[in-house]
């Protein structure tokens, strides 16, 4: 059996108040994948990105994590770390002790915490605002701590939803490439939610097109992992082509949601 980070078999959700925020998906998640989830508001990104994460349970069909249940998760090789849209960092803490945090409440010693936090603020490029309070840093470096808390506890699954949505478009850049570098180099399996679809085409392997009413999967379109992403590709006509098919499969995804709500 192949092993997968990820496999959701026939996984709905249904709210409490009788919303139907999934419905049902079927979806496998491989090692090393990057997978954008874009669609229209409320087709279940977010809830999808919860069932995932163990933070909503599915109210029918199940989820496993590396072929096992979540309880397991967090053993061995098999971590999973979660960055919000907000970057919710500890306002009194110094970027280093807020990115320390993590390792800190798994009661790890300073002397084996400080390598590790000194590594992850190297990979966002933070290491000079280290001693600096979250007040004092712009909005892309809190997002960039936030980040770098996230990636302290060596994940092998990274969720994030719209991580990057409240940035300008040339710090939202920069970061997409430092995601895309960090993927390459380490054993890293990225899910994240995107509104943007030229962040999705630069970032992903897979995009996953999703449309509401009910929340589902519409669409998948896959993307070479062997291009790399990089300000040429960025430039280039094979992107420009990919943009232009996601934008369709979106806009077809709007219609079938619109539709399905009418109907
Ligand atoms: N806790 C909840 N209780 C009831 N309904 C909910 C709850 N959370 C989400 N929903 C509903 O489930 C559907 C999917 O919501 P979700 O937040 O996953 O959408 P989304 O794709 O992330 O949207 P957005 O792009 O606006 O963030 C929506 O109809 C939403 O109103
Ligand atoms: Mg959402």
């Amino acid at each position: 059996m192949q092993e997968t980070v990820i496999s959701i078999q026939s996984a709905e959700k249904t709210f409490p108040n009788g919303v139907q925020g999934l419905a049902p998906i079927t979806l496998d998640i491989f090692p090393k994948e990057r997978i954008s989830l874009i669609g229209p508001s409320g087709c279940g990104k977010s809830t999808l990105l919860k069932l995932i994460a163990n933070l909503h349970q599915p109210s029918e069909g199940s989820l496993s994590w590396w072929n096992k249940d979540f309880s397991e998760v967090g053993k061995e090789n098999h971590r999973l770390s979660f960055v919000f849209q907000e970057p919710t960092l500890m306002p009194w803490s110094t970027v280093r002790k807020n990115v320390r945090l993590p390792l800190d409440l798994e009661g790890i010693a300073p002397a084996v915490s400080e390598p590790r936090v000194q590594e992850a603020l190297k990979v966002v490029g933070l290491e000079h605002a280290a001693e600096r309070f979250p007040a004092q840093l712009s909005g892309g470096m809190k997002m960039r701590v936030s980040i770098a808390r996230a990636l302290v506890t060596r994940p092998n699954l990274l969720l994030m939803d719209e991580p990057f949505g409240a940035l300008d478009e040339l710090t939202r850049n920069r970061l997409d490439e430092d995601m895309a570098n960090l993927c390459g180099k380490d054993d890293l399996t990225l899910l994240f939610v995107t509104h943007s679809l030229y962040e999705a085409a630069f970032l992903s392997t897979r995009v996953m097109v999703m449309a509401a009413h009910p929340g589902r999967i519409f669409a998948e379109y896959e993307i070479d992992p062997a291009i790399p992403r990089d300000e040429a590709f960025r430039l280039s006509d094979t992107f420009a082509m990919i943009c232009q098919d996601l934008s369709k499969l979106l806009i077809e995804a709007s219609h079938s949601s619109l539709v399905a709500k009418v109907a």
